[in-house]
């Protein structure tokens, strides 16, 4: 019903036994490996281990419900070969191991949950821990949703990651949760010296001038984002949320309108 049932290939048969006979068969390799079978001790660390023997170079092998100690075997096994290993802090505990050309998918903990690790899964690193943390402080600072955050979080990681060069710019700062969240992301990923430039009125909008209406024709100052909506003077606002993310030294705010200040 997914559409997909000519790239599956289903093989019945119990793992590793029959995981290995179809390797040595076909003389496959595969970089894509997700163990989620018998999940009783010794059956996750053979599964394992046969995953290891025929994986590619670049290879990536997920785990399910990692909270059960016999699965968390299994991770041990490959960390413990040098894979590099993670936690994606679900409900039942998923994990990840990887090698070579390979980047695992990113998840955030809900942070909602009070999330705590059990013991036997406590050296591993969890993926985006420090994120959940830092999306639920700016979330009272932003009118942008959680998605929008995202996004705007990975594309400023990928400038910094890819070592782009240039400052950033935000033009709309408002309470400045979006700011702190650029910030954050310059302090934590940038491989060079790089700062934030935080352009707002920080006293609202600006006076509409004729041509400012919306899609249907009405006058900003009838939308309810008319003239000083949106003010968010600086001290109660963005830097509260900067100090709290420590990332307030790599913020210039820069008040003024746009018109006047980007030049
Ligand atoms: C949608 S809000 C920004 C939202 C913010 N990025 C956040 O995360 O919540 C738009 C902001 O742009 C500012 N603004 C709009 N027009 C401006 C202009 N011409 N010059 C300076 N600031 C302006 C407003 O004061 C308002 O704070």
């Amino acid at each position: 019903s997914a559409g997909v049932r000519s790239n599956v290939n289903l093989y019945p048969g119990y793992s590793p036994e029959k995981v290995e006979e179809i390797a040595q068969q076909e003389d496959r390799r595969w970089s894509l490996i997700y163990i989620d079978g018998n999940h009783d001790s010794p059956a996750p660390l053979q599964d394992a281990q046969v995953a290891e023997r025929y994986a590619a170079e670049d290879a990536l092998i997920l785990f399910h419900d990692l909270a059960s100690p016999d699965v968390a075997e299994g991770l041990n096994y490959l960390r413990d070969r040098g894979w590099n290993t993670m936690i994606y802090q679900t409900m039942q505990i998923m994990g990840v191991a990887w090698r070579g050309n390979v980047k695992p998918v990113e998840h955030i903990p809900d942070p909602a949950v009070n999330w705590t690790l059990p013991e036997h899964l406590k050296d591993y690193p969890v993926c985006n821990l420090e994120l959940s943390r830092v999306l639920e402080k700016v979330k009272s600072f932003t009118l942008l949703g959680f998605e929008r955050l995202w996004s705007l979080y990975s594309l400023a990681k990928q400038v910094c990651e890819e070592d782009i060069p240039g400052n950033f710019v935000e033009c709309g700062v408002c309470r400045g949760g979006s700011s702190a969240l650029l910030a954050w992301v310059i302090k934590n990923y940038s491989r060079r010296p790089r700062r934030l430039y935080a352009f707002d009125t920080f006293s609202g909008m600006p006076d509409p001038t004729e041509v400012d209406r919306d899609y249907r024709g009405v006058g900003a100052n009838d939308t309810g984002f008319g003239s000083g909506a949106l003010a968010a003077p600086i001290s109660e606002n963005l830097e509260v949320i900067a100090r709290e993310l420590g990332v307030w030294d790599l913020i210039v705010p820069v008040p003024g309108l746009f018109a006047d200040t980007l030049p």
